[in-house]
């Protein structure tokens, strides 16, 4: 008998079919909306194995609903949205979807990066808006991105990639990261700073450390204080590191320049979420490692995590 397989989310048949043969395949059938929560419960009981997004709580009474389940394989590199430690205590396996999202991951965080330097979407809304009326010198100027200091916070896999892009960019490269980083001090020239010097010496700071306890909130109203005045802040990590209400003041008072951000504390935002008024935040919808090919490598690279297990082999990236 097959191994059952519960998907959280409609995926396209493409992707799922060389998988058939493997697995039973069950699917929640909605591209956009999660699936709800009682549903998710329901379908873990019988289920051997389970794909899920990041919208999908994995937590203590998921495990001790769940009867038969022996892996979950999380369709994103954090998994902060996983009680890692139930997941023990049961014995399931979990998953996770790194390497794959690395490169388009940091290009997400250059891309933002340089629209909040160079206001590209507020200059992009001002020809929309019908305001381009002249040509003057000043006009929509930005903060020049070459020359100037990257502070990575986090300096894993990702990390390391935007800090080759903004080697290129001809840009100085501190990090601040649990352990040091020799190869990229080597090849990159970055240097280790401790937390605040790193947030007194960088022009534009960027946030990819993984969300955990330690992490929490760490970018707070005494963080965004100590950041220069021109710095921009650049969050492609988890929301829950930053706390919003300080980071708008920051910005609202002119303590920071301006902000990127993909990801927020409480996800979907809508149109009113405060930090979408302030025309100098440039604020994305979690689309760090939304190429097609991306995406379509994190799905197989879930199912192919499913597959090793049920084959009695080692997961290929398990957390
Ligand atoms: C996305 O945020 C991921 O963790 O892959
Ligand atoms: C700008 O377009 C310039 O020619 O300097």
């Amino acid at each position: 008998k097959k191994p059952v397989i519960f998907i959280t989310r409609k995926i396209p048949e493409a992707v799922l079919d060389p998988y058939r043969k493997s697995f039973e395949l069950l699917m929640w059938d909605e591209e956009e909306t999660p699936v709800p929560r009682d549903v998710l419960l329901q379908e873990a009981k019988g289920a051997d194995g389970v794909l899920c997004l990041l919208t999908e709580k994995i937590d203590r009474e998921f495990f001790d609903t769940a009867g038969s389940l022996k892996v979950v394989a999380n369709m994103a590199v954090g998994f902060d949205n996983i009680d890692t430690e139930a997941a023990k205590e049961k014995g399931v396996v979990v998953t996770n979807t790194p390497d794959v999202l690395t490169e388009t991951t940091a290009d997400l965080a250059f891309a933002l990066l340089m629209a909040a330097a160079r206001r590209i979407v507020e200059a992009s809304d001002y020809i929309r808006e019908g305001k381009w009326e002249h040509w003057s010198p000043y006009m929509l100027a930005g903060s020049d991105v070459h020359g100037k200091t990257i502070g990575i916070v986090g300096m894993g896999r990702i990390g390391e990639a935007v800090a080759r892009r903004a080697k290129g960019f001809g840009m100085s490269i501190i990090y601040h990261n649990r352990s040091r980083k020799v190869d990229a001090e080597k090849e990159l020239d970055a240097k280790y700073k401790d937390f605040n010097s790193l947030l007194e010496e960088a022009d534009f700071v960027v946030c990819l450390t993984p969300l955990t306890n330690e992490t929490r909130n760490m970018f707070s109203e005494d963080t965004f204080k100590r950041m220069k005045d021109s710095a921009v802040f650049v969050n492609v990590s988890r929301g829950g590191t930053v706390d919003e209400e300080a980071l708008y003041h920051a910005v609202e008072r002119e303590e920071i320049a301006a902000a990127g951000l993909d990801v927020f504390q409480n996800e979907p935002i809508c149109a009113d979420h405060p930090l979408v008024q302030l025309k100098n935040v440039v604020c994305l919808p979690h689309i760090g490692s939304s190429s097609t090919e991306t995406r379509t490598k994190m799905l197989e690279l879930c199912l192919d995590n499913l597959k090793a297990v049920f084959n009695d082999e080692p997961p290929i990236t398990p957390v």
